[in-house]
């Protein structure tokens, strides 16, 4: 969580760190500032509100002549302390020669305020950043030397940071330091930069220094120079990052959301064609598995958080669908590290990671490396810290996602999933070639069909607005579904604020069925195959209870018409597959009762789209 964005060089520096906060703004919009180097002072413009209106205060604010060449700046998702603008980032130290901006959690702050309290340093507001801020301050005046100063205040602080940081005393430098909290630094043409964010850094370059564990970094105009935690100097090769900076812009769209929407079938057969031919699974140059190493699993766990923990779900289904002799499960990240994992050889995890930097899931991770677990990692983010830490490393081929809402990197981690447990099952001698045909024939004929389903968007539209005065809504579905109706609700809640809920249709008449009335539509998900006659039977309990009734179901059942008030058609597909197809609707649907009512979409309330605090 929080944006992160630091310039030294010859430009205008205020410009590049605006533009950056403005392209990292998801990641936490509830309050902004940054700290400019404004000839011999350092000047720090702060606002509770968004980078735009950052914008216009620091265009009203007298800088001085001269345009400043080096600054920082911060979009923050409040932690500790009030969203208020003293709370806001960057923080300067009662002496006024450190101004540093974080993202993290201190967990020692109480401690270190408390002794530096009692030293008289008088703190002015209630986050965890100032005590680092106060403490650096202080480790400083005591050595006078700023990598020691650094190294010891990172000795010294507990939990998760990424810190950036102006010395007063050093105007050509701006350094920074990381543990757990990404940092991705880099330079280019006579300046350097740093940011939480990849994509903040694609207008300038694509070659990328992503800062490790336990790293310090010092960027001046001239260059990056890197060293660990001990202080000693460290060599580091950059990363190019092939993603292009259009990808992360809106285009034509009012919303990142919805233009993320529409780029599902291209990002499907992205990821369809690198990895399959026309008939088989084809993963053998980006999966290095020793060939045996699948023969001596016995248990397979998906482990994930929100939106990829339903692919997680969904991929779980498939591998169990297709081998009763495995042991397979999918967990949320942040439960996973309560769980008796198992040890050792016969067990297999993969972890799913939209961003590749959620703590959960780097922690559920971590453990299971720690255990002799076999990992294999997910992510879109190529050098984010799980595609580094994890050697198995696949990338879902979904480009840069921006909206908070999750949307084309759920089909992408899908469709990936979707091959590799076909992969995986091939390599362990449990994967038939009927099957094999049969499933990638159905993934290389999904783009197709959900471009289909794009097609029709006035008529789910249209629904949208129809139902958006409803006072909730319940997803049902079996099977497949059931991980669609999760994501169905969570896109519900998220993006319109709407209580929406998912379950197993078989659920409903132990409990939730209590809650219908006529301003509680159910969405029912219903393609046609073995289990269509029980899921209408579910229906028709809800609309006897006189739930408005909206079916998911598929072309040409038209009889299907008689148990709902109206049903959204998707073209029919392999019933393991129905999840790729069967999502966007849900999408549409919930993009358009949020856009009814108003909502701010692709940065709704109280959510970042990296959640990068456990
Ligand atoms: O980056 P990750 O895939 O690890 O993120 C996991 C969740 O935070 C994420 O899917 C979240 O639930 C989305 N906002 C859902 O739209």
């Amino acid at each position: 969580m929080c944006g992160i964005m630091g310039y030294i060089g010859k430009n205008d520096a205020k410009q590049v760190i605006l533009n950056g906060l403005a392209k990292q703004e998801y990641r936490g919009y509830d309050s902004a500032g940054l700290a400019l180097r404004c000839g011999e002072s350092i000047k720090s413009v702060k606002i509770v509100g968004r980078v735009s209106e950052l914008k216009k205060l620091v265009e009203e604010s007298d800088l001085g002549e001269t345009a400043p060449v080096s600054g920082i700046g911060h979009t923050r998702w409040a932690t500790h302390g009030g969203v208020t603008v003293t709370n806001a980032h960057p923080h300067e130290s009662v002496d006024g020669n450190i101004v540093l901006l974080h993202n993290g959690i201190i967990e020692n702050a109480r401690e270190i305020r408390d002794k530096l309290e009692a030293e008289g340093i008088v703190f002015i507001s209630d986050t965890d950043t100032e005590s680092a801020c106060q403490l650096l301050a202080r480790l400083y005046r005591d050595c006078g030397d700023v990598l020691s100063a650094m190294t010891k205040l990172c000795a010294s602080i507990t939990g998760a940071f990424a810190l950036v940081i102006l010395f007063r005393d050093r105007p050509g430098e701006i350094w920074c330091a990381r543990r757990g909290s990404p940092l991705v630094v880099a330079h280019s043409d006579g300046a350097s930069l740093c940011a939480s964010d990849p994509t903040a850094l694609l207008d300038y370059t694509h070659d990328l220094f992503f800062m490790e564990e336990g790293e310090i970094a010092r960027l001046t105009e001239d260059g990056c120079g890197f060293f660990g935690f001990d202080g000693e100097p460290r060599e580091k090769q950059s990363i190019f990052l092939q993603w292009d900076s259009v990808m992360a812009d809106k285009g034509h769209y009012e919303h990142f959301m919805r233009k993320e929407i529409d780029e599902q079938p291209d990002v499907l057969r992205f990821t369809i064609e690198a990895h399959t031919d026309i008939t088989s699974v084809d993963m053998e140059k980006t999966l290095k598995l020793p060939p045996d190493l699948m023969r001596g699993i016995s248990r397979v766990q998906f482990v994930a958080c929100g939106t990829s923990y339903y692919a997680a779900a969904v991929a779980c289904n498939l591998m169990e669908s297709l081998d009763d002799t495995l042991n397979v499960r999918a967990d949320v990240s942040s439960e996973y590290r309560y769980r008796n994992i198992g040890r050792g050889d016969d067990t297999l995890a993969i972890f799913i990671s939209q961003s590749g930097e959620t703590a959960d899931t780097l922690s559920a991770a971590r453990i299971a490396k720690s255990k002799g677990v076999h990992c294999i990692a997910i992510t879109n983010v190529r050098g984010s810290t799980l595609d580094r830490e994890v050697d198995n490393s696949l990338l879902s081929l979904a480009g840069p996602e921006i909206g908070v809402a999750a949307t084309k990197t759920f089909t992408a981690q899908v469709a990936l999933l979707s091959i590799l447990v076909l992969q995986l099952l091939k390599l362990r001698g449990a994967l038939s070639a009927t099957d094999e045909a049969r499933l990638i024939g159905g993934l290389r004929s999904i783009p197709a069909k959900q471009q289909a389903v794009l097609s029709r968007e006035n008529d789910i539209k249209a629904l949208a607005e129809k139902y958006s005065d409803s006072k909730g809504f319940f997803f049902i579905g079996r099977r497949e579904s059931v991980p669609l109706t999760l994501e169905g609700a969570l896109k519900l809640k998220e993006i319109a604020y709407l209580p929406s809920e998912a379950y197993a249709a078989g659920e409903m008449k132990h409990g939730p069925i209590a809650m219908l009335d006529e301003k509680l539509t159910v969405v029912a998900i219903v393609p046609q195959n073995d289990l269509r006659e029980k899921m209408l039977s579910n229906v028709a309990e809800c609309r006897a209870r006189n739930a408005p009734i909206i079916l998911l179901a598929t072309d040409g059942d038209e009889g299907i018409k008689s148990f709902a008030n109206d049903v959204i058609f998707a073209p029919a597909t392999e019933k393991e597959l129905f999840p790729l197809l069967g999502v966007v609707p849900l999408q549409l649907f919930a993009y358009h009762v949020a856009k009814t009512l108003g909502r701010d979409i692709d940065m709704p309330r109280n959510l970042a789209k990296s959640v990068t605090v456990e």
